[in-house]
């Protein structure tokens, strides 16, 4: 274990935003995470879990011992006769994964590529993209728990995802299931369909497939058509810092949704099956005007409303500061408009 100190985390979080780690520790398998719980001056220090940096807000420096989790690997883990079992390390690029089942003729990840961030953030947000979510494809996990010091695996269900969401959100409660602060995800596996059957109901696919010739595309196609899909709509953080949607998609009831057809008869919503509504937050943002409008650095991004951007690049970057306030104003103008508050999707740190 190699402890460094005052890290420059710019290159580790998507926005780009400038801030250090007081103190670091880059973790490449257990015994890195074990050396940090026994070792006396560590063991006691606060720590901050760091992934592809893909969906947080830095607004400052970091104090807590930063845990960037750097597990490598990818391998066929087993099969059974519906499916692949694939495993990956946390620490692989989340895209890295998607193209590598493509290439090995394990299909199911498609619809996900280009998320950017890890393996090992993709549970703990159940990401998801064009009518699939992590947890349709998901097997188990293998987590450390910063408690104990063991090792342990959890099923799906025992990860309890829900949009966005799942057990590694949630702080310990009376029910014992949250773990946020406390587990470390360290290697995932995900059971991929032998019988593999397209995924295509989002409306962006839907027109991607009308538009070519192709109406039985196999899933190199449709990884083609998402990557295609995002980079006309979604900033590259390579080129723009960004952390891909801001705020999640809010539901409501049916009269709620009523309510706000009354005030604006265009608004962009999905019927779920539990009879609620989900609301695009890209479109309630985007009728409120915020495109393109900026705080300091920080903007909305012009394609999507949906995306905050770093407008400074490298040289000049953003704050967290800015970033903040610009979402706050961009929180107030809908409540006043619409009645509702968005919720962010990335952790402030
Ligand atoms: N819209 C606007 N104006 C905007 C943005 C969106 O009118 O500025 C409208 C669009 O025209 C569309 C609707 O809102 O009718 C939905 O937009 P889009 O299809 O772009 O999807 P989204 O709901 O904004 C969600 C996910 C994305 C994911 C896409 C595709 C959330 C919070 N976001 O975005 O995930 O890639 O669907 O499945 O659920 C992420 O979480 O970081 C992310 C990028």
């Amino acid at each position: 274990m190699n402890l460094e100190k005052n890290v420059p985390l710019q290159p580790y979080n998507t926005f780009g935003i400038a801030a250090k780690a007081l103190a670091l520790v880059r973790v490449r398998d257990e015994n890195d995470l074990r050396a940090v719980l026994t070792d006396p001056q560590l063991a006691t220090m606060p720590r901050q879990v760091l992934g592809g940096g893909s969906n947080i807000v830095l607004t400052g420096d970091v104090k807590a011992l930063v845990l960037k989790i750097e597990v490598q690997g990818l391998r066929l883990a087993s099969e059974t006769d519906k499916h692949w079992v694939v495993e990956a390390g946390a620490g692989v690029g989340w895209h890295d994964l998607v193209a590598w089942t493509l290439d090995n003729g394990y299909p199911g990840l498609e619809n996900l590529a280009l998320i950017p961030g890890s393996v090992g953030a993709s549970p703990v947000q159940n990401i998801g993209a064009y009518g699939v979510e992590l947890q349709d494809r998901f097997d188990s996990l293998d987590a450390m728990d910063l408690l104990t010091g063991e090792l342990f695996s959890l099923n799906a269900a025992q990860c309890g995802f829900g949009y966005r969401d799942s057990v590694f959100k949630h702080a310990a409660g009376p029910d014992g299931l949250g773990l946020a602060g406390r587990a470390v995800i360290l290697r995932v596996r995900f059971a991929l369909p032998k019988r593999w059957k397209p995924e295509l109901g989002y409306a962006d696919l839907e027109r991607k497939m009308s538009e070519s010739a192709n109406h039985t595309p196999d899933a190199r196609q449709i990884f083609d058509w998402v990557c295609a899909i995002r980079r006309a709509k979604l900033p590259d953080p390579q080129v723009i810092g960004n952390a891909g949607s801001f705020f999640k998609n809010p539901t409501v009831t049916t009269e709620q949704c009523a309510d706000i057809i009354a005030r604006d008869p265009k608004v962009v919503h999905y019927h779920l099956d539990d009879g609620r509504i989900k609301l695009a937050a890209g479109w309630l943002i985007d009728s409120c005007g915020w495109k393109g409008k900026t705080v300091g650095h920080a903007g909305v991004y012009e394609k999507q409303a949906l995306v905050l951007v770093n407008k400074g690049g490298r040289e000049n970057p953003c704050t967290g500061g800015e970033v903040m306030t610009l979402a706050k104003a961009i929180q107030t103008s809908v409540y006043e408009r619409f009645g509702i508050l968005l919720e962010p999707e990335p952790v402030v740190i």
